[in-house]
């Protein structure tokens, strides 16, 4: 029988590097049985979008934008629901659904209309975190880190590929690196060794997410077999 075929949905916001590092990983033994299906960015203008055409996989821009003119400044939660559930149906529109999706520099926080919906269909939801588990979760992680690391609040910042639950940065981490803090080192040397060990990372996360998810089905299947 020949391997099972995982198919990635990833959200991206920027230049797409991590989704680079995903793209050359689906085309080597990296990521065996591995493809992405589509490629969702909340920005026009993100390189991502331009690297997923380089590699033939379909794109969709999606614009949070259009939802805010539709509220009133005081209803943006409300904007922010009916973006998320539209996000969730153009994924679920996708057949077959895809096994996993990956936010690999994804800027936008996920509601639970989201999260509930992909839930419910089976799909995870893994995320790239440039800090350490439970530390300076949200945007500016690296910079926060490197300011903590001037003060001598901290030795020591890293990378985590987690699941995403509602709360910011706080699911169960999957897989995590540590990144020593060095003393005069600036800001853009630490974030071009944290975006080196993110392109390892976002893999090693991907892939072991794909393995539980087939060890969970392989169980399920073996399950619901009639005893012999
Ligand atoms: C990543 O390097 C990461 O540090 C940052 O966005 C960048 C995206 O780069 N923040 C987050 O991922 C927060 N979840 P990329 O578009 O080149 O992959």
């Amino acid at each position: 029988m020949s391997d099972p075929t995982y198919r990635l949905t990833i959200l991206i916001s920027g230049n797409g590097t991590n989704l680079q590092a995903l793209i050359d990983a689906c085309a080597s033994s990296s990521l065996p049985s591995t493809i992405i299906t589509r490629v969702i960015s909340n920005r026009k203008s993100a390189y991502g979008l331009t690297r997923a055409a380089n590699a033939s996989i379909p794109t969709t821009y999606h614009n949070l934008l259009s939802y805010k003119k539709r509220y009133p400044e005081s209803s943006i939660q409300l904007a922010r629901e009916e973006y998320d559930a539209e996000l969730a149906s153009i994924i679920l529109s996708d057949t077959p659904h895809p096994d996993l999706i990956v936010c690999a520099g994804w800027m936008h926080i996920l509601t639970p209309s989201f999260l509930t919906t992909v839930t419910a269909a089976g799909i995870p939801v893994i995320n790239l975190h440039p800090a350490l588990p439970g530390e300076f979760a949200g945007a500016g992680a690296i910079e926060r880190a490197w300011e903590a690391g001037k003060k001598g609040d901290v030795t020591r910042t890293g990378v985590m590929i987690h699941e995403v639950i509602a709360e910011v940065d706080a699911g169960r981490a999957i897989a995590v690196q540590e990144v020593e803090l060095r003393q005069g080192e600036s800001l853009e040397e630490l974030e071009d060794r944290i975006h080196q060990v993110e392109h390892r990372l976002i893999v090693e996360g991907t892939k072991k997410k794909l393995q539980e998810i087939g060890d969970k089905r392989a169980k399920e299947v073996g399950g619901s077999q009639p005893s012999t």
